[in-house]
């Protein structure tokens, strides 16, 4: 690897980067806050910026930021804050701790196709991509963590310190799912789903995204792919947390029917699956918001074409990065269509592959309100300040 530093060190334990992160430049920005010489989050009679957003009722500097994953606990999110990400994410926290998978838990990537992309539904997903310790640019990563958590006695005062910490115009999201475990009954996992949510709005948080594309809950079964079932869920956990806005993050969903492949040839015949999920909730009024799109499950090999993590049940991964731009773009320019054609205003939160301010533009072209990055954020903690010197 280059010196580069990423704020998340993919050659430490999640542990150690929980405890002794941010490294790189958050760190540094970080230290800056702590000197007094960094803008803070308490600058008095300070003001979201003139050409600030509104953003599900907040006003937002730039409706650019990390989404949930990168940014372990309050220092990471503060750091994001002050290296001027005015959308900072709290990592997915469950009702109950939860280990991590052992490590390592990200790896480099190497998709074939000439431009770096996985297309979903192709061959190569299943037949093998080339994954190792060469981090290049533009750059795509695994990650194989299993959302972990913390128990909620201890991320319950980190993450009401972290939405404090937010400087004027920017906004702490708070990310949470709900945990399936050993006889669990549906009724038993959509009460997880509300018990989180409950312990979510006890830090004060006023908005939320729920998880629905982990692929981690059980043998690459995504709760996503059952739009009926994130119906009910949702429709429970926005009975408890009233008007607070609650969006789910998604996982990218296939058109149901297409012509001409994924090239610019392709036309949309059917899109019922992902219609039928915003029928299920944003028509139902539990959802404001997606936030779109998570990893791309992949078979991960070597050099010698064996697995690439070790550990049983570790032979797919999730991809994040370059290498997911197309199908992430692809996703916000449908949920903006069917936003169209059913008249409704959900915000649509568009990412996927984000890496420079042209990336940030295509996604607020396809129809995204607001922008995530976490993998190109990982490994460029000056890309919201690219983006908005190039605005
Ligand atoms: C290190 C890391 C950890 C992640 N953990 C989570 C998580 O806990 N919850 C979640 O919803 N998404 C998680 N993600 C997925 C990201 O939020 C995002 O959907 C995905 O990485 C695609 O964006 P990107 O191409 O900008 O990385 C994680 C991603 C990374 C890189």
């Amino acid at each position: 690897m280059s010196d580069f530093e990423p704020f998340y060190d993919v050659n430490l334990s999640y542990d150690d980067n929980y405890a002794k992160g941010p490294f790189g430049a958050f760190a540094a920005a970080l230290a800056a806050d702590a000197d007094g010489t960094a803008a803070s989050a308490d600058a008095a009679g300070a003001v979201a910026d003139e050409s600030a957003v509104d953003f599900l009722g907040h006003q937002v500097n730039l409706p650019f930021g990390i989404p949930a994953g990168p940014l372990l606990n309050e220092r990471f999110t503060t750091a994001a804050f002050r290296a001027g990400f005015d959308l900072a994410t709290y990592k997915t926290v469950r009702s109950r701790a939860w280990g991590c998978n052992p490590f390592p838990n990200v790896l480099a990537v190497h998709p074939q196709s000439a431009d770096g992309s996985l297309i979903p539904g192709s061959a190569e997903l299943d037949e093998g991509v080339l994954a190792d310790t060469r981090y290049e640019q533009p750059i795509s990563i695994s990650n194989s963590f299993g959302v972990p958590s913390r128990d909620p006695d201890e991320w319950q005062p980190d993450m009401k310190r972290a939405i404090a910490a937010a400087g004027p115009g920017q906004l702490l999201i708070p990310s949470f799912q709900g945990s399936r475990t050993e006889g669990m009954t549906t009724d038993d996992y959509i009460a997880d789903h509300v018990a989180t949510a409950r312990l979510v709005t006890e830090t004060g948080a006023d908005l939320m995204v729920m998880n629905t594309s982990c692929p981690n809950e059980g043998h690459n079964r995504l709760l996503c792919h059952d739009p009926a079932l994130v119906g009910r869920i949702t429709e429970a956990v926005k009975n408890e947390i009233g008007d607070r806005a609650l969006a789910i993050k998604l996982a990218y969903i296939p058109p149901t029917e297409v012509t001409g492949g994924w090239g610019p040839e392709r036309t949309i015949v059917d899109d019922s699956a992902l219609e039928f999920m915003v029928k299920e909730t944003a028509e139902r009024g539990t959802v404001q918001a997606f936030s779109a799109i998570n990893t791309i499950s992949a078979r991960l090999v070597d050099a010698n074409g064996e697995q690439a993590l070790p550990g049983a049940g570790r032979d797919r991964s999730g991809v994040c990065g370059r290498a997911i731009r197309r199908a992430g773009l692809d996703m916000v320019a449908r949920l903006a269509a069917i936003r169209e054609k059913l008249g409704l205003d959900y915000t649509i939160i568009g990412l996927g592959g984000v890496v420079s301010p042209e990336d940030y533009a295509a996604y607020r072209a396809a129809g995204a309100d607001a922008v995530m990055s976490a993998t190109g954020a990982m490994w460029d903690a000056d890309l919201a300040r690219k983006i908005k010197a190039a605005r």
